[in-house]
């Protein structure tokens, strides 16, 4: 099977983008792993991981919790999991984050890999080897930081996605091409959702582009000291947002990117706002929104990226490039209210 393997500080890990995943017995021996998925990826694709040791875990970011963690402990024990199990995720980012973490502590930890099976969890969660769970209100709280040894890509599983679903990824891969690639932001301003959706070479290529883009900001900051933290375009006020309001985490950070260009026009002269928003809405996502100007603004002066009364802020010089830059809090006040 084909792969490319990309180093890390303490580690590698090897992507196979075109293969199946009934080619998984290649990479991990059948008698010594335990797939972790969860009830929607295990129904639709029961015949291609039924043969497979499963854990089944409900769906949804809240079973994203210590609780599931010690759940699977407790099954992994039954199961008589030992130093040379392997564990595989395959699910969305919920499974692949779960999956990393409880690999990372279950006997100081063992090997552990992905199939990502939302589009969203093939251009990012699957990537970049942050593990982790939520507690309480604090999303992503608890983790740690450990690449997966491999991430296997079959795009098949993505014919049971739904729709909206497939609009959180084109999020993510919006956000990729705002900051590092202009010539894929061309492409998707002139392509569709549709058009992708259709098309498996075209949508294979995008995947492609997308995971080894995030893989490469990785690789140069893998503990997120600086150039990470451009993959966070969009997602200040996004997740403000996301909180507050019933707002799935790619309508929240399409319209925080919305904010974010404005911000961008006055700081940096940024000239392209009605591109990205253009584009936003061509793959069905919302721009700008009415909310709380207020309520948002008091989530983010508690902001971890806040130092002082100043707070680090992804913005864009042009499409193609994202720029970090402290902004003070009171002028992103201002133009959050002006808009
Ligand atoms: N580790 C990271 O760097 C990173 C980056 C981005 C997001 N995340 C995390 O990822 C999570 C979001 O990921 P997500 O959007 O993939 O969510 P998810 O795992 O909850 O999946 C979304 C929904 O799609 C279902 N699903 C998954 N695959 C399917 C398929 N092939 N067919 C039909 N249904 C399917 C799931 O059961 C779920 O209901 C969040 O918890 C977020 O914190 C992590
Ligand atoms: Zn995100």
């Amino acid at each position: 099977m084909k792969k490319l393997t990309f180093k890390f500080s303490y580690s590698s890990a090897d992507y196979y983008f075109d293969s199946g995943v009934s080619q998984l017995r290649e990479i991990a021996d059948q008698k010594n792993s335990v797939i972790i998925t969860d009830e929607n990826v295990f129904d639709y694709h029961r015949k291609r991981i039924g043969q497979w040791k499963v854990i089944v875990l409900k769906p949804g970011e809240e079973f994203k919790v210590q609780r599931t963690i010690d759940s699977i402990i407790g099954q992994l024990i039954a199961l008589e999991a030992d130093r040379k199990t392997t564990l595989v995720g395959i699910g969305g980012g919920v499974i692949t984050d779960i999956t990393g973490y409880v690999a990372s502590v279950y006997m100081r930890g063992v090997r552990f890999g992905f199939v990502p099976t939302t589009l969203l969890s093939m251009v990012d969660a699957a990537i970049g080897g942050k593990n982790g769970i939520d507690v309480g209100v604090y999303k992503n709280l608890v983790g740690v930081t450990r690449q997966p040894s491999f991430i296997l890509y079959d795009l098949v599983f993505l014919n049971s996605l739904p729709q909206s679903e497939w609009i959180n990824g084109f999020a993510e891969i919006i956000k990729h091409a705002c900051i590092k690639d202009g010539a894929m932001f061309e492409e998707l301003e002139s392509g569709s959702l549709t058009k992708f959706e259709n098309r498996k070479n075209l949508l294979r290529a995008l995947v492609r582009r997308n995971a080894l883009l995030k893989t490469r900001v990785v690789q140069k900051d893998e503990f997120e000291k600086g150039e990470r933290r451009l993959l966070n375009f969009g997602h200040t006020i996004g997740h403000a947002l996301e909180n507050q309001y019933k707002l799935s985490h790619g309508q929240a950070i399409a319209i925080g990117m919305t904010y974010a260009c404005h911000i961008s026009e006055w700081v940096n002269r940024f000239k392209e706002t009605d591109r990205v928003t253009r584009t936003l809405e061509k793959y069905g996502l919302p721009t700008y929104a009415k909310f709380d100007a207020q309520r948002v603004f008091e989530v983010l002066k508690m902001d971890k990226k806040r130092e002082r009364t100043e707070i680090n802020y992804v913005l864009l010089e042009k499409i193609g490039r994202g720029v970090m830059k402290p902004l003070p809090l009171e002028h992103i006040r201002s133009v959050i209210q002006q808009l």
